[in-house]
């Protein structure tokens, strides 16, 4: 039986404490399947490479051998951290050594690992205004102090970015971390240019916050050059990287990884506890990704294209000559960041169109001061088909208009 008087770990006090409440009872009901279900941001499955992934463990068991003790790595199968160090050299343009890379459940995990090492309770941490919900709560449940940046379409902007600093140090508060997702926000969609990732990193370095860089779904990318990371530039230690084979292979999975400086990954390892992540997921992703993840992310990437074509199509044909809605066209990723007239409330409109199957998520879901924004929302092209986009996205742009 738990101690209630245990001062270590009180599950009561950090839920009865949680900001804003809301927010545990709309995570509560998002369990209800609709058919037009704007909320899942992974591919559906029609899109989801089952049978080569199986595939592709059996023959990675096949190579290595069952024999061998299946015990993992705690810091995760060798061979595929030295195949993700290869791929931030071509793709991201990182030089990183396999030993600072740890395999995680999800980029999830290395996340909250590191707002555990990092953040006490109070600690200031730096976020876009909207920001990816599982980060909000990782940063909820260790008490910090959360502040959003206002953005454009280049991502935070500079200028708030150190006036918010500066407000945070007129506090008297410490900054611990700053976390952005600089390609294919979620949920706005944008894409920091190399300009801004430059900006924004040399204000980091000028104040000394430790960064944490999401490339979450960086290579879900249909059109334009992949760009360098933030991490790529710095010369300072200070950047942290977390990636996923989640959304590009198979969320179940739960393979992601995190890249961080020695005395980081020291604290990460020993918070993280236990073994390292499951070698069996290891061993399949990783053979999967030899093998089949180029073609794979060709054809992904060409069906999401296709489907977000299809959600601005539909958009644009709604909202002709209206002033009513305004969208982001993201040139990768899964999803558009929706934006209506402030008397409009997407919320109400949600809950009538629950009825018809249609769901998505709300800028509420994301706001990083856990304040109502029920004039924006998140809507996935993912997990849809191009009909069920079209149908969903007409009834949901017929209840904005006639604001029913
Ligand atoms: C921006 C971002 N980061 C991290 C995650 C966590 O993904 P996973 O733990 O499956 O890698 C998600 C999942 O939706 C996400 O959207």
């Amino acid at each position: 039986m738990l101690n209630k008087n245990n001062p270590q770990f009180l599950f009561e006090d950090i839920y009865s404490n949680f900001s804003p409440k809301h927010m545990l009872e709309e995570n509560s009901k998002s369990s209800k399947d609709f058919k037009y279900d704007f909320r899942n941001s992974y591919p559906a499955p029609d899109l989801l490479p089952v049978s080569n992934v199986l595939k592709s463990l059996e023959k990675e068991l096949k190579i290595v051998g069952v024999s061998k003790n299946l015990y993992p790595d705690p810091q995760g199968y060798l061979p595929f951290r030295e195949l993700i160090s290869a791929t931030l050299k071509t793709k991201r343009k990182m030089n990183i050594s396999p030993d600072n890379i740890l395999l995680t459940d999800g980029s999830g995990q290395g996340i909250h690992l590191v707002v555990e090492a990092l953040v006490n309770p109070g600690d200031a941490v730096i976020v876009d205004d909207f920001v990816y919900g599982g980060t909000l709560w990782s940063l909820r449940r260790f008490h910090s102090n959360i502040y959003g940046v206002p953005s454009d379409q280049y991502g935070m902007l500079p200028e708030k970015l150190t006036e918010t600093i500066e407000n945070i140090i007129s506090k008297k508060q410490i900054c611990k971390l700053m976390y952005l997702i600089p390609t294919f926000q979620n949920p706005k969609g944008t894409t920091m240019d190399i300009q801004r990732r430059q900006e924004i990193l040399s204000i980091a370095q000028k104040y000394e916050i430790p960064i944490i860089e999401d490339d979450g779904v960086a290579n879900m990318r249909f059109e334009g050059e992949h760009l360098p990371s933030i991490q790529s530039f710095d010369d300072s230690g200070i950047s942290m990287f977390v990636g996923s084979y989640s959304k590009m292979v198979i969320p179940g999975f739960r393979l992601g990884y995190i890249v961080a400086p020695d005395n980081i990954l020291k604290m990460i390892k020993i918070i993280k506890g236990s073994r390292g992540i499951n070698k069996l997921s290891a061993f399949g992703v990783y053979r999967f990704a030899i093998d089949f993840l180029k073609d794979h992310l060709e054809t992904l990437n060409l069906q999401l294209k296709s489907r977000r074509n299809t959600i601005l199509d539909t958009l644009k044909s709604n909202f002709e000559d209206n002033t009513l809605a305004k969208w982001s066209t993201p040139a990768g990723g899964l999803y558009i960041w929706l934006q209506v007239n402030p008397e409009i409330n997407l919320k109400e409109i949600r809950d009538k169109l629950n009825e018809f199957e249609v769901s998505y998520d709300l800028g509420t879901d994301f706001s990083a001061d856990g304040s109502e924004k029920n004039s924006y929302a998140r809507l996935c092209f993912s997990g849809n088909s191009n009909q069920e986009i079209k149908t969903g996205i007409s009834i949901l742009s017929n209840a904005i208009k006639t604001n029913k």
